[in-house]
């Protein structure tokens, strides 16, 4: 397993690769490796004759008073768990390399950005549009490779290579969780066992979601209102939002007309923010 820390190499080893004929699969990871992180490896080993892993913890991607100087980091272990995946190439770059001095183009995307996590981080998705442009310039991926646990962000990205005419295939890998349900992040880590306990309350309230859902329940403010009450008896974290999209568009819906539905949702515990969602098929087939 090669590990690389400078853009330029970086761009040289995709082009020789590019020349030998060989397709390459990009995972972009903020690092601190879980498997759900794992499991997007496993899907770029089978879609692809080369995996880069790109390690970055994006500054640009964190508002002012959040967690970037404290995010967790561990270039030892997640460098141990990329050879077990299969990796081949870990990208590794220094943040003054990806954003040297005056350091002034952005990639924003204007609509779906401004919604739910948007709302709440307004110049988050203007930093993750921005570094995946830039990691999908450097590493050259046929193939990139991102998680459904971040719907949002996942569909921007598509919009992203789609607006801008990006010649890369786009895999969503679905969500890895706990055993208790809870969905692998790698803020997990900040929960105290208290608020880790009480936080599987939001997976609970998806699958009720999901079933009321499937019997026909068609007013989402019904639903939502009996996932909020789940969600707060369980330790009362601040519920940023409850949102019922549809996932073709990213656009709320307030009842149930389509066949298929994103149930997405943000709570705080203490410090730290939860994000998880889940995908109903209307009619169980
Ligand atoms: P990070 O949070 O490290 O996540 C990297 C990738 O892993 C993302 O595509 C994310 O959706 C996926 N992922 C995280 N938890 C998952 C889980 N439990 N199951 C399945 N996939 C999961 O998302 C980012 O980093 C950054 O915004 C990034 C895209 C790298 C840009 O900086």
């Amino acid at each position: 397993m090669k590990i690389i820390r400078s853009v330029s190499e970086m761009q040289r080893e995709a082009e020789r690769l590019r020349v030998a004929g060989r397709k390459i699969a990009l995972v972009p990871t903020m690092g601190y490796l879980h498997a759900g992180h794992e499991s997007l490896m496993r899907e770029a080993r089978r879609s692809a004759d080369v995996v880069v892993l790109s390690l970055f913890v994006n500054p640009t991607q964190f508002g002012p008073s959040e967690d970037f100087s404290r995010y967790p980091r561990d270039f030892e272990r997640d460098k141990a768990v990329a050879a077990g995946a299969g990796v081949d190439v870990v990208f590794f770059p220094e943040a003054h390399e990806v954003y040297p001095d005056g350091f002034s183009v952005y990639v924003e995307e204007q609509e779906v950005s401004r919604i739910l996590e948007g709302k709440i981080r307004p110049t988050h998705f203007r930093g993750v549009t921005t570094i995946v442009a830039k990691l999908f310039n450097v590493c050259k991926p046929h193939v990139a490779v991102f998680g459904q646990k971040d719907a949002q962000q996942a569909f921007i990205i598509g919009k992203m290579i789609r607006d801008l005419n990006f010649d890369v295939k786009m895999i969503v890998a679905p969500i890895v969780r706990e055993e208790d349900g809870l969905a692998m992040s790698s803020r997990n880590v900040y929960l105290s066992a208290n608020d880790r306990a009480n936080a599987t309350a939001l997976y609970e309230s998806l699958r009720f979601a999901e079933s009321e859902i499937k019997q026909g329940e068609t007013t989402v403010g019904k639903i939502r209102e009996s996932m909020e009450r789940m969600i707060r008896s369980k330790g009362a974290p601040a519920v940023d939002y409850i949102a019922f999209l549809d996932p073709e568009r990213f656009r709320e819906i307030d009842r149930i007309t389509i066949p298929t539905v994103l149930v997405a949702l943000a709570a705080r515990y203490g410090g730290t923010r939860l994000i998880d969602n889940a995908i109903v098929r209307v009619k169980s087939s």
